[in-house]
């Protein structure tokens, strides 16, 4: 896994954006898997400046999205449909029929679950995951114990989720305990896998994942055996790991084949 700690959640926004751009360029046909929660916000109003400043079009891009909730409408302001299109897709020209996000109200989860993951190969599967991760170390809405094989399935969520994310409903208004996923499985699929964490709360479970044990206690760990994962951090997130100034040293020494443009070195 490569680790990369950057000043601040903007400059790491940059590199993933660029990481991102890089591939669109290169494959313009790219298959990208997406995340909510507000850690991918300042990615996502990357890609849009890139879009409108430097032409980065998206017209051959397909995109598949981690997690939805059962049993709110697609309009809801919390509902993860709704969350893309204000925060991606209304600003950039991804076409509608490229994007994929799980039907929370469809009347036949499994076997929506199923098409989803058919979607997903037929689409020549995903090239570049974007992540984000729970206090306790879930990846999409893969809580804590999920299956480290699960494929795209409903989960219920942990009361820990559900108080993480009231922040993003009205006060008062239950979040669903409900939600579609893809798998831990489907993710670790996926050719190359971007995370992003920032701020202290995020730090505890970085450090478990990197670090501790691969364990269905902390899904994120499995992200060990992926081929071609790398974790973009600010300090605080950072900050509860042990082999930091390796992680700078890999980082400012790395070949130049590796480089992603004019990468920020700290
Ligand atoms: C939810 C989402 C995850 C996200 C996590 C962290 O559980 N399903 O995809 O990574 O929240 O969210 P935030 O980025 O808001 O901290």
């Amino acid at each position: 896994m490569e680790v990369i700690i950057q000043p601040s959640p903007d400059a790491a926004a940059a590199v993933a954006a660029r990481i991102i751009g890089d591939l669109i360029r290169r494959k313009p046909d790219a298959v990208l898997g997406l995340a909510t929660g507000g850690t991918p916000c300042g990615l996502y109003k990357e890609l849009i400046r890139m879009h409108r400043q430097e032409g980065l079009d998206f017209s051959g891009v397909t995109t598949f999205n981690l997690d939805e909730y059962v049993g709110i409408p697609p309009g809801h302001p919390a509902s993860y449909h709704r969350f893309m299109q204000e925060n991606l897709f209304a600003h950039v020209n991804v076409p509608p029929g490229n994007i994929h996000i799980p039907d929370g109200n469809t009347p036949d989860i499994p076997q929506f679950c199923a098409r989803y993951e058919e979607q997903i190969r037929q689409a020549g599967g995903i090239d570049l995951q974007v992540l984000g991760i729970g206090h306790d170390g879930h990846i999409g809405f893969n809580e804590s114990t999920s299956s480290l094989v699960s494929r795209t399935r409903i989960k219920t969520l942990t009361e820990e989720t559900l108080a993480a994310n009231q922040r993003f409903f009205a006060p008062g208004e239950p979040v669903p305990r409900h939600v579609i996923t893809m798998g831990v499985g489907t993710i670790m699929d996926s050719r190359t896998c971007l995370m992003l964490a920032f701020g202290e709360g995020k730090a505890k479970a970085v450090a478990s994942m990197v670090e501790g044990p691969i364990t269905a206690m902390c899904p994120a760990s499995i992200l060990q055996m992926h081929r071609q994962t790398s974790l973009i951090l600010d300090p605080p997130a950072a900050s509860l790991l042990t082999r930091t100034a390796y992680y700078q040293h890999v980082f400012a020494n790395k070949p130049d084949f590796q480089r992603v443009s004019a990468f920020p070195v700290i």
